[in-house]
């Protein structure tokens, strides 16, 4: 018997990308369809309404490349890699470094959708660059992913992007209304400016990687949009904060270090806007969003995007900016 997560059908889709998200898609069962809904197999239990019942056996060969792996190192080789455009990108931690080859051919092997496989050696600096070092396949960073009915073009060794935010991406587009003015003060490549442009809001896109400029021009332009509802800003936040405007929408995804720009960028924010700050929080910190907003704003909601180590996770707060009940009794 295995558990499956129950979604009316109009929902399956977006049920399905958040769960191949939190890797609790379990592939080797089908989904099974009944009467207007959808049960989606699952490796573990989530949210939502849970049905436990016979798992329709998947007749193809099982995604998980491990079964493909000699016994010994089934059990040790890692499950789970990001796949960026037709990339495969894994982290495979120094004990088994010298697995590394079978381990990547086999992943290769698996999957027709990828021809390359990249090494993830880590993330640094003021960028947040991923260092990479391609272990199959052509030495060329640069693929073409799609998202949430967007295309992404970028070269990932040199502008930050995780296709693991699909879903918190789609959550904010969602959650905006056409025509808004949005601030993404971290924006990387744009992909949430992108999505937004494409909702129909107004953004502007600030991030200080050179880089980050160049493949931001090139997705708004591959993605249709209009000149007049984007603008990028090559800098850092802080040095153009004065000139800025005031925003319906403020991103803030720079999750290792957001709390130094939370004040400043909270006064560019219109009344009863949100912003968006996502931070990796360790799970012992006790960590209260509250101790740091000023007087007037609020945090609405909060909530676990991803893990980011066995330790921390990497936490999503929507803060908003309460219009003032007190009337003024001048008028
Ligand atoms: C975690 S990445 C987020 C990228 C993008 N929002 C995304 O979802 O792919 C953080 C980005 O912030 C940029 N950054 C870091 N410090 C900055 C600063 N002080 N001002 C502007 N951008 C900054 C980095 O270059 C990096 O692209």
């Amino acid at each position: 018997m295995i558990k499956h997560l129950k979604v009316v059908e109009t929902e399956a889709q977006k049920a399905k990308l958040f769960l191949e998200d939190c890797n609790a898609l379990n592939d080797d069962f089908l989904p099974i369809k009944k009467a207007g809904f959808v049960l989606w197999p699952l490796n573990f239990e989530v949210k939502g309404e849970i049905v436990v019942c016979e798992g329709l056996s998947s007749n193809r060969l099982s995604r998980d490349y491990r079964l493909k792996l000699p016994l010994e190192l089934r059990n040790i080789a890692p499950r789970a890699f990001d796949i960026f455009g037709s990339m495969a990108i894994i982290k495979i931690n120094d004990e088994i470094m010298d697995f590394s080859d079978i381990i990547s051919k086999t992943l290769l092997a698996s999957n027709p959708n990828i021809d390359r496989v990249a090494l993830d050696m880590g993330v640094k600096g003021e960028f947040r660059i991923r260092k990479l070092v391609m272990i199959q396949g052509d030495s060329n960073f640069i693929g073409l992913h799609k998202e949430n009915g967007l295309k992404l073009k970028l070269d990932v060794s040199k502008v930050y992007f995780s296709p693991r935010l699909a879903m918190e991406r789609k959550r904010i587009v969602d959650y905006a209304v056409k025509g808004e003015s949005i601030l993404d003060a971290f924006a990387g490549a744009s992909p949430f400016s992108v999505g937004l442009a494409k909702k129909g809001c107004t953004v502007t896109s600030i991030d200080s990687n050179p880089e980050a400029e160049k493949w931001s021009h090139e997705n708004f332009k591959l993605n249709n949009i209009k000149k007049e509802n984007y603008e990028f800003i090559n800098s850092k936040i802080e040095d153009v904060i004065q000139d800025l405007g005031v925003y319906d929408r403020i991103i803030m995804n720079n999750p290792t270090n957001p709390l130094p720009y939370l004040e400043d960028l909270s006064s560019l924010l219109k009344p009863n806007g949100f912003i968006h700050l996502y931070k990796i929080v360790e799970k012992d910190e006790g960590f209260k969003v509250a101790n740091y907003l000023k007087s007037g704003f609020k945090s609405v909601s909060e909530r676990v995007v991803h893990p980011y180590s066995p330790q921390s996770s990497m936490m999503a707060f929507d803060i908003t900016r309460a219009v003032s009940n007190v009337r003024n009794t001048n008028q």
